[in-house]
């Protein structure tokens, strides 16, 4: 028998109803659709309202889609992963809350945080188990509630960022088509540029922290971006080395979604056509971990079986990477 590959068999995103504009935004702090426009690449974003509402709310909708689009039970589930920066709770892992709340019962689970590289991350943490032979169908949430911890008061900030989730069915496969390599990396020397600075147990909440708005993503704009740029295009450039592929052989990148500008130079240095991008940045914004499965979900239909698909990302931690994988069916 052949090598056990883990292959994606469905596909599934959700996003909430709200939709935060340029315009709306440029109400609450001092931006203007142009700026946000020309740097960025967002028009708007999408917000989960509503008390007790986090990102199990989104994982679960994204989840339920994805049983009910693949006809597979709940019962068959062995393995959920949530990917999320923005956990309901400290704890319990939110992974757990999606599976009661979609009736998974037969499986284990747990959330990974590797911010926005969570996706990419989680899903060759996924295809390790499948490839393993033990579990035979995994799901692979990444969820993020951003609003959640946006300072709407710091225009550096507050126009990136919106909710979201993408869901994906793994499955093993001895076919060609499937997960074939990966590239990850971590330097936690970038924790200075971009992260929360309370709430944790370094430093857990109180009044102080509260006052000082310390709840809130905080992120040293410029610093990250030089890195984002180099880094993402580095690995998405070593991962088609590594595997003999040119610009040609490529059907699709699917970049995280942070800034369309880290999005272009990427592509530039894999030598692909702006055809070849999805991008979906300008209707969400940053969804972080949610980012790359929503926008291979809106793009499925023009996805055909064998295509060479190289996912890349980099995120809070520094995380960055890229993932090659032959998408495994054709549109249904
Ligand atoms: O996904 C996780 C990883 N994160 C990223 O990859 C994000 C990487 N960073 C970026 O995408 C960009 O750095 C930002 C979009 C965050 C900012 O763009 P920038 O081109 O780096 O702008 P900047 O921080 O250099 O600011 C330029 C100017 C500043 O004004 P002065 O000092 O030149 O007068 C800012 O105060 O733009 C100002 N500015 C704004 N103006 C209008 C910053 N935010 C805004 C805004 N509206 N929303």
């Amino acid at each position: 028998m052949g090598k056990l590959r883990a292959a994606i068999t469905g596909i599934n995103a959700w996003v909430p109803e709200y939709r935060l504009t340029n315009e709306e935004l440029s109400q609450m702090v001092d931006t203007t659709d142009e700026w946000i426009m020309q740097r960025v690449g967002i028009k708007e974003r999408r917000i989960l309202k509503g008390a007790d509402m986090g990102s199990s709310e989104l994982g679960a909708n994204a989840v339920k889609g994805l049983l009910e689009k693949t006809g597979t039970s709940p019962d068959e589930i062995d393995l959920l992963i949530c990917a999320t920066v923005t956990p309901d709770m400290a704890f319990p892992a939110t992974a757990n809350i999606i599976s009661d709340k979609a009736g998974i019962k037969n499986a284990f689970s747990f959330d990974i945080n590797a911010a926005c590289s969570g996706f990419i991350f989680a899903l060759q943490t996924a295809a390790v188990y499948v490839e393993s032979g033990r579990y035979k169908k995994v799901i692979l949430v990444g969820a993020d509630k951003m609003s959640s911890i946006t300072d709407y008061t710091d225009r550096t900030t507050c126009t990136l960022f919106g909710d979201a989730s993408g869901a994906v069915l793994l499955e093993p496969t001895t076919g060609e088509n499937g997960i074939i390599d990966h590239i990850l990396r971590t330097d936690g020397s970038g924790k200075n540029y971009l992260h929360m600075k309370a709430g944790g147990s370094m430093r857990p909440a109180s009044h102080e922290t509260v006052d000082a708005r310390e709840h809130f993503v905080y992120q040293e704009g410029q610093t990250v971006f030089k890195f984002a740029v180099s880094k993402m295009a580095d690995v998405a450039v070593e991962i088609m080395e590594k595997n003999g592929l040119t610009s040609d052989d490529i059907a699709w990148l699917v970049p995280h979604q942070a800034n369309l500008r880290i999005i272009d130079a990427t592509g530039r240095r894999m030598g692909l056509t702006p055809a070849k991008i999805m991008i979906n940045i300008e209707k969400y914004g940053n969804t972080t971990a949610a980012t790359i499965p929503l926008c291979i979900w809106e793009y499925e239909k023009k996805l055909k079986k064998g295509d060479n698909i190289i996912l890349a990302a980099f995120g809070g931690g520094f995380t960055w990477g890229s993932l090659y994988l032959k998408w495994a069916y054709d549109p249904r």
